[in-house]
């Protein structure tokens, strides 16, 4: 198992079946009132740049349920916030805790901070990927499906940081993934030519033909944090790849829906899908947990 866990391509797919079952075991448990406690006398640097309510609290109530301490730390409230190098916070901060997450809006910013510090750091969103996302997201397919090899997803809007990371996932895992976006929204090119060399991956134009015979229907916000400025301009250039009926009919009739969550109804989600039979939106978000306590378990014990 690898130190740090800056990108969904630092785990190999026995690495990522080995924490989707953990994951399920300590979800199982967890239903059962029964506890690890494998991060006792252990701290954990949450250091967040930008909001978040999943990660954040995912993060901090499995490590407090795993024993451990939960020490959020916003980066305004840092002296990152004033200009302190991030190299010398990873530095400071190994010789306090035992593992470091980090949300940032740059994805240099995390792999300096992985690269500096002498113990484990966890990507918690970056602008390139979002790769404890993607740890979840599959576990939800596996619980909903059985299987992860050979299963199709279609990525309905903007080619985001989480795209990037679903494409980079299906590639290691053996899922096919078609990618439906407007010009100038495509996926990462470096990450979609990395996945191309080991597994089927298209970025495409039509939402129905990505959504065509798709066992996963995934979106995500057509304005991620960092993009305010332009929401007017995406919102009408993304305006028809929402995720309505039309879309969730062209795909498999035991078709999933995900979204990462959070979600802007009616724009690249109907409130009729993500409240619909299909959608496994809430377990996606549940899944947060087990797979981020299994990530910790792994990484920090
Ligand atoms: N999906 C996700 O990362 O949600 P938050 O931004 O609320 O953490």
């Amino acid at each position: 198992m690898m130190k740090n866990f800056v990108s969904i391509c630092d785990l190999t797919r026995d690495d990522i079946s080995d924490l989707i079952q953990l994951a399920l075991r300590l979800k199982d448990e967890r239903k059962r009132g029964r506890f690890s406690r494998a991060l006792e006398h252990k701290t954990v640097a949450m250091i967040f740049e930008k909001p978040s309510t999943r990660t954040r609290t995912a993060f901090e109530v499995a490590i407090t349920e795993l024993g451990g301490h939960p020490l959020y730390l916003s980066w305004n409230e840092l002296q990152l916030g004033r200009g302190e190098a991030v190299a010398d916070t990873a530095r400071v901060l190994s010789r306090y805790v035992s593992g470091i997450v980090i949300r940032a809006d740059r994805h240099s910013t995390v792999t300096e901070m992985a690269s500096n510090a002498s113990v484990p750091v966890i990507n918690a969103l970056s602008d390139r990927e979002h790769p404890c996302q993607l740890l979840a997201d599959l576990m939800t397919i596996y619980e909903k499906k059985g299987k992860l090899r050979d299963m199709k997803l279609a990525w309905i809007g903007d080619g985001n940081n989480v795209c990037n990371s679903a494409i980079l996932a299906c590639a290691i895992m053996g899922l096919s993934i078609d990618v439906a976006c407007p010009p100038g929204y495509e996926p990462n090119g470096e990450v979609v030519r990395t996945a191309q060399a080991v597994g089927h991956v298209r970025v495409l134009t039509e939402p129905l033909e990505a959504a065509a015979a798709a066992d996963v229907l995934y979106t995500d916000t057509w304005v991620s944090m960092g993009d305010e400025a332009t929401a007017a301009q995406r919102t009408r250039d993304l305006s028809a790849y929402c995720i309505d009926k039309h879309v969730l009919h062209a795909a498999k009739d035991d078709a999933i829906v995900l979204h990462c969550l959070p979600a802007h109804r009616g724009c690249e989600i109907t409130d009729e899908v993500i409240d619909g039979p299909h959608s496994a939106v809430l377990d996606q978000a549940e899944n947060r947990l087990h797979t981020q306590k299994a990530l910790l378990k792994k990484l920090l014990v």
